[in-house]
């Protein structure tokens, strides 16, 4: 007989989960504490951007095998049980705020088949499972436990999901490895890797797997800034280093950093966690990590001052993106919009565009101006910021945009344009790591 699963959390993990197990033939239903969000799932709306996903949702709801409820009663049916709830960062210190992922687990216990298999799908801070373990068998000790973390992209979660490029799957015993790959089944036909852990080292994977990336990032970032103090160019430089296959090219694009409500926050709890370890030591460089990458932001507003003058008071700033990256809604952390606020607290008369986030933005930063249109955004501007790399901006006709500015001046704060067209078209182009070219 086919599983039938419970997803617990319907945010941006859990609902892709449920849809895509959905479409791998399970009977799912997902649950959160939300009503507006389960109404609006049940009629098929997303309530973010993420590409794929709405089909994907509407065509598994039509199917029938997947369901949505605000009642966690709704799960008793089901043989595996995904906790996929938020663990965002504490207000008051770096460690992440497990009482979403503790709520579920007290609340799921009681209400399930004895038999039946919880999997963490979160990111916790290492120690988390175990103690959930215990919590859950405390409450009925026929239940067991696994963590199996979650490594998707935003923009690219359903191809993520659906075709990962490893199962992580932390457990105690060979029974729950069992009802897991029944679950992942037909990415273990694709041959996708497995990866059998215990329960610390499937947590810490996920821990370890976000440092390295955002070291990465902030590697290039360094660089940049080293580059600008030596009158060097960073995107020469990541090209050639990345054809070394030990460094390899992805995820050495120098800019404005990392956001979004992954890397900044699970680094921090990361560290946390490791100061409560005793290991406090052995993290300390993503301390350096966390400061190169929010220092990115402070950098561009130096290039905007440099450009402008000192008090930016007055000046009109356009700037391109508000979403923490391209292909996404999502403006949580977002560099941009940081750098969008910190520029109207100095001053300037700030308006930001973005092809999807606009609504999320407002949502966060109401004070901010918005505009729809490109045109409209830039439209006497003195200087404009192209802050996430939506295609759309990489296809902009800079001999076109030129008459509606004050100052053909643009900061590249993704490396991401073409200069030599900007330049070619009159227009001043700057970015981070790179000389000044006029
Ligand atoms: C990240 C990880 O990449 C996923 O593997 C992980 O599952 C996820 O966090 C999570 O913990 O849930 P995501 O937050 O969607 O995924 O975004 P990334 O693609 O990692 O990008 C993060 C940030 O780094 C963005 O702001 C992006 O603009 C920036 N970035 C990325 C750079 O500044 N330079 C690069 O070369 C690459």
């Amino acid at each position: 007989m086919t599983l039938k699963i419970s997803v617990i959390g319907t945010g941006y993990l859990g609902v892709t989960h449920a849809a895509c197990m959905s479409s791998m033939g399970f009977e799912v239903v997902g649950i959160d504490i939300d009503p507006s969000k389960i109404r609006a799932l049940r009629a098929g709306e997303l309530p973010f951007y993420e590409p794929g996903l709405q089909e994907l949702l509407v065509s598994e709801l039509a199917s029938g095998r997947l369901t949505f409820s605000d009642s966690i009663t709704s799960a008793a049916a089901a043989d595996v049980h995904f906790i996929c709830v938020g663990t965002p960062q504490q207000a008051e210190s770096l460690a992440a705020d497990l009482s979403y992922v503790d709520t579920a687990i007290d609340n799921l216990a009681p209400v399930i088949k004895s038999g039946s298999l919880v999997v963490g799908k979160s990111t916790v801070p290492v120690g988390t499972a175990e103690r959930l373990l215990a919590r859950l068998q405390e409450i009925n000790p026929l239940l067991d436990l696994a963590w199996n973390p979650e490594f998707l992209r935003e923009g690219f979660a359903v191809e993520d999901t659906l075709h990962p490029n490893r199962l992580v799957v932390g457990v105690t015993n060979d029974q729950a490895e069992v009802i897991l790959k029944e679950v992942y089944a037909q990415n273990l036909a694709q041959e996708v890797p497995w990866i059998r852990a215990d329960l610390p080292t499937a947590e810490l994977v996920k821990g370890a797997a976000n440092s390295f990336l955002a070291t990465k990032i902030s590697f290039i970032n360094a660089m940049a800034e080293v580059c600008e103090a030596a009158g060097g160019d960073v995107t020469v430089l990541a090209k050639a280093i990345g054809y070394d296959p030990r460094i390899g090219s992805r995820f050495l694009q120098a800019g404005i950093g990392f956001g979004g409500g992954c890397l900044p926050k699970d680094i921090r709890s990361f560290m946390a966690r490791a100061q409560e370890l005793g290991a406090d030591q052995s993290l300390e460089f993503l301390r350096e990590i966390d400061a190169i990458n929010l220092r990115a932001r402070t950098r561009v507003i130096d290039l905007v001052r440099a450009e402008l003058e000192e008090n930016l008071i007055g000046y009109k700033i356009a700037i391109l993106g508000a979403a923490f990256k391209p292909d996404s809604d999502d403006v949580r952390d977002s560099p941009a919009l940081d750098i969008a606020s910190q520029l109207q607290a100095a001053g300037a008369a700030v308006t930001v565009h973005d092809p999807k986030a606009l609504t999320s933005a407002q949502l966060r930063f109401p004070a901010l101006k918005y505009a729809k249109e490109i045109e409209e955004c830039i439209a006497e501007a003195d200087l404009i910021l192209h802050l996430t790399e939506w295609k759309i901006y990489r296809e902009l006709d800079p001999v076109k945009l030129i008459g509606l500015v004050k100052r053909p001046i643009i900061i590249d704060g993704r490396n991401a344009l073409d200069r030599d067209l900007w330049i070619r078209a009159g227009w001043k182009f700057r970015a981070l790591g790179r000389k000044a070219i006029n």
